[in-house]
């Protein structure tokens, strides 16, 4: 179980594993030559969830349980507390199951994080005894504001030893959401929430969805390489013909702000997002905030001070003084 965490980390950095297109690029917005804005006035500032936020960024939750991921979790901690930011950890299922792993995810309470994410996976959900209570045993483990439950079945799909089973989950979600006190969130892992998933989420006490959609990582591709590793052949053909399975981002950000348009469900946008532009294309599409993941994994700290510059930037070239203006920004698609 540790062994795969470290596999994919290690993998995510040395392969290929990005889908083979990022439609964030078919996005652009309508530049204003008159913004009338004062660029120190702008205010990118995201209240959610009842905390603070300098920026609309969360750090999507990577990993755990191993050595190298308490030195990763710790360097990206240091990034959130820098820039003021939300931070998600990987799944917890290793602390859960061995405690001697909980190290790798609590390093994180030792900086001053305005948002933290605590994170199960749905299929564990179905094999616990008791779901809720290992959920509030995850939120407990690093203090968090929200849990966010991962749907990864493509990912399992690939996974040599994957979960194949997905009956009974929706059911599952709801148990946890409604029997813990901490808010909810889904998030899928690359390939993407649609309207109708959507809609059966929102019928659930979740208060979030994070869209996880294809155009970045993609989990069929690192599986792929893991099951090369064990010379399981039939696997990685079908990993590296379903790197690319899955709603696009931002196609998925759309269905989803359709689907929850009656509704307070917070949205993230997490998948192939790279830079600021990404993060404001995200939210003129109808996201609240966006997820980063891979692209932090190396040199974060200067990569976060561009990207928010970057997203300032745009706003100021949009004539956008905060987040709600940002949300009704002229976009044209290629
Ligand atoms: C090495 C690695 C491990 C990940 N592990 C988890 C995980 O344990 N739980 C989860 O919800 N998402 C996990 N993810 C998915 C990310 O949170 C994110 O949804 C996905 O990588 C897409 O974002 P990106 O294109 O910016 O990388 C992981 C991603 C990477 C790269």
């Amino acid at each position: 179980m540790n062994g795969r965490k470290k596999d994919h980390l290690e993998i995510s950095r040395n392969e290929e594993v990005n889908a083979t297109y990022n439609y964030w690029d078919d996005i652009e917005f309508v530049h204003n030559a008159l913004p009338e804005v004062d660029m120190k006035e702008i205010d990118a500032t995201w209240n959610e969830f009842g905390k603070k936020m300098n920026t609309p960024i969360i750090i999507a939750g990577m990993t755990g349980g191993f050595d190298k991921a308490r030195e990763l979790n710790e360097r990206l901690a240091k990034i959130a507390e820098k820039f003021q930011i939300g931070m998600g950890v990987g799944s917890q299922r290793a602390a859960l199951e061995d405690e001697s792993s909980t190290d790798s995810y609590t390093v994180i309470n030792n900086y001053d994080i305005p948002l933290k994410i605590a994170n199960i996976g749905a299929p564990q959900l179905l094999e616990w005894k008791d779901a809720s209570e290992n959920a509030a045993k995850a939120v407990e483990m690093i203090k968090a504001d929200v849990l966010a439950i991962h749907l990864n079945f493509l990912q399992e799909s690939i996974q040599v030893e994957g979960d194949r089973n997905a009956r009974g989950c929706l059911g599952k979600i709801q148990e946890v959401a409604s029997s813990i006190s901490t808010p909810v969130i889904v998030k899928e892992t690359g390939a993407g929430i649609s309207k109708e998933v959507a809609l059966r989420l929102c019928e659930t006490d979740i208060v979030g969805i994070d869209v996880g959609g294809m155009g970045g990582t993609s989990f069929a591709a690192i599986e792929a390489y893991r099951a090369k590793k064990v010379d399981d052949r039939v696997q990685e053909n079908l990993g590296h013909m379903f790197r690319d399975w899955g709603i696009p981002t931002p196609l998925s950000v759309i269905e989803v702000a359709e689907a929850c348009r009656d509704t307070d469900m917070t949205i993230i946008a997490t998948g192939g997002i790279r830079n600021g532009i990404d993060v404001a294309r995200a939210i003129a599409l109808g996201a609240d905030a966006a997820g980063i993941a891979s692209a932090l994994l190396d040199d974060g700290e200067k990569k976060m001070e561009v990207i928010i510059r970057a997203l300032k930037t745009v706003m100021f070239l949009t004539g956008c003084r905060n987040l709600d203006e940002l949300k009704e920004a002229d976009i044209w698609m290629a």
